[in-house]
């Protein structure tokens, strides 16, 4: 995917800071992550390509030095050796000879691939260590080609290889486990970050690191808020509560919705909602096909969805049949997408409007939500398109309601 002559420098991210010396759980750039494998701080991948000289520096990692002063206070980093072993990576050095390598090889390339954040929604003011090196890099070298690797990474990372659908599978299946707990634990009164602990807790000891994203514990007319992250209140007798909550395994993730009745029994309206929600991603799975595109996906899901609306009576059939073809009166009750791609970001990055494609992996989420009801129902399973069929990674976990309700109401 490279042009001749090029260099390619992907940096990990920062250790992120918080107060005083405090400093965030390190999370790795997932680019890096995916080209070397390698979690540790202050990386660098160096890629060159078609240069004459010097064939043993086609590739070279460079990695934190350890010293004895950092393996008592941090433990062991990665050894050279550790680092090739993971990595694939024969030649691997210490950051520290990094400028010098890189001023040997800059003035043999014509092109430099470099590493800017184009996922369509980010939204951060933070600078990465990415950012700041292609500031440096274009002060000392204003006359080279400057190259976005995104774009590539996004290709590379929008399919699937076995090894990373094992790891999401293993994703999915803890995540099953937690629900699973949960499914035994919730009953009215208990408070929502409680459920949030018994799922936390299935997760590491499962060998998770813990949550692939905030998770949404959400009761009642809470679940009608999307991002409800709050988890402080009491789940209530009759209410209906939204999980929305996913395990990380080794740097993938699962994304997961169940809506549960909280005593363990749904009304006869929450069945409904609750079965039109489970019919429409059923219907969106079959459509979410090798061919299709994100954006003509989007608008058969909604068709669809509207059908289930007017069926519940939430809105009228004949003034569905008269309004725009945008569909203005489903995102009263559906405001927001059907799917997103599902790797080592929750919200993966994939070329825009990218066709869909086998070895692909991407969730299916319909949900309605009708705050006038104080209910809100979402269903989110994790799903990998093939050529013949799709696979569902999350088809061991509970989701039709007499299933659910089983569960809730043993012993
Ligand atoms: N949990 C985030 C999402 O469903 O997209
Ligand atoms: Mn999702
Ligand atoms: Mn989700």
């Amino acid at each position: 995917m490279l042009k001749p002559r090029s260099l390619v420098i992907v940096h990990a991210n920062d250790v992120m800071p918080t107060n005083a010396d405090g400093v965030m759980a390190f999370r790795q750039n997932a680019d890096l992550y995916h080209l070397t494998g390698i979690q540790q701080e202050e990386t660098i991948l160096m890629i060159a390509t078609g240069l004459n000289a010097e064939p043993d520096h086609a590739e070279i990692l460079f990695t934190r030095e350890t010293s004895e002063r950092i393996a008592i206070w941090e433990g062991e980093k990665l050894t050279k050796e550790a680092a090739t072993a993971a990595s694939g990576i024969r030649r691997v050095e210490w950051t520290g000879a990094f400028e010098s390598h890189f001023h040997r090889l800059a003035p043999q390339c014509d092109h430099i691939y470099l590493l800017t954040n184009e996922h369509l929604r980010a939204t951060t003011v933070v600078e990465t260590r990415n950012d700041r090196f292609i500031r440096r890099c274009r002060e000392r070298y204003p006359l080279h080609r400057y190259e976005r690797l995104a774009p590539l990474m996004h290709r590379l990372r929008m399919i699937k290889g076995d090894e990373e659908i094992a790891m999401l599978r293993k994703a999915c299946e803890i995540t099953g486990s937690g629900f699973r707990r949960a499914l035994g634990f919730v009953k009215p009164g208990v408070g929502e970050w409680e459920v949030e602990a018994e799922f936390l807790h299935e997760f590491v000891r499962k060998g998770s690191r813990g949550f692939a994203y905030l998770p949404i514990i959400a009761s009642g007319g809470n679940a009608c808020a999307l991002h409800y992250i709050d988890n402080n209140r009491r789940c209530a007798d009759g209410a209906m509560l939204l999980l929305d909550v996913g395990a990380e395994y080794a740097g993938w993730n699962a994304d997961m919705t169940r809506t549960i009745p909280v005593n363990g029994r749904f009304t006869p309206r929450q069945r409904d909602v609750y079965n039109a929600v489970l019919r429409v991603l059923r219907a969106a799975n079959e459509r979410l096909r090798p061919g299709n595109t994100p954006s003509a996906y989007h608008k058969e899901v909604v068709a669809i969805m509207e059908e289930e609306l007017v069926k519940l009576g939430l809105i009228d059939a004949g003034e569905a049949a008269s309004q725009g073809p945008d569909k203005p009166l489903v995102a009263k009750y559906f405001m927001h997408g059907v799917s997103h791609h599902l790797g080592l970001d929750v919200h993966d990055v994939a070329p825009s409007n990218e066709p869909f494609a086998p070895g692909m992996v991407l969730t299916i989420e319909p949900g309605i939500y009708i705050r006038e009801e104080d209910l809100g129902v979402r269903l989110e399973n994790d799903v990998l398109i093939g050529a013949d069929t799709n696979t569902d990674l999350m088809d061991h976990i509970p989701i039709e309601a007499d299933e659910i309700e089983d569960l809730m109401n043993r012993g």
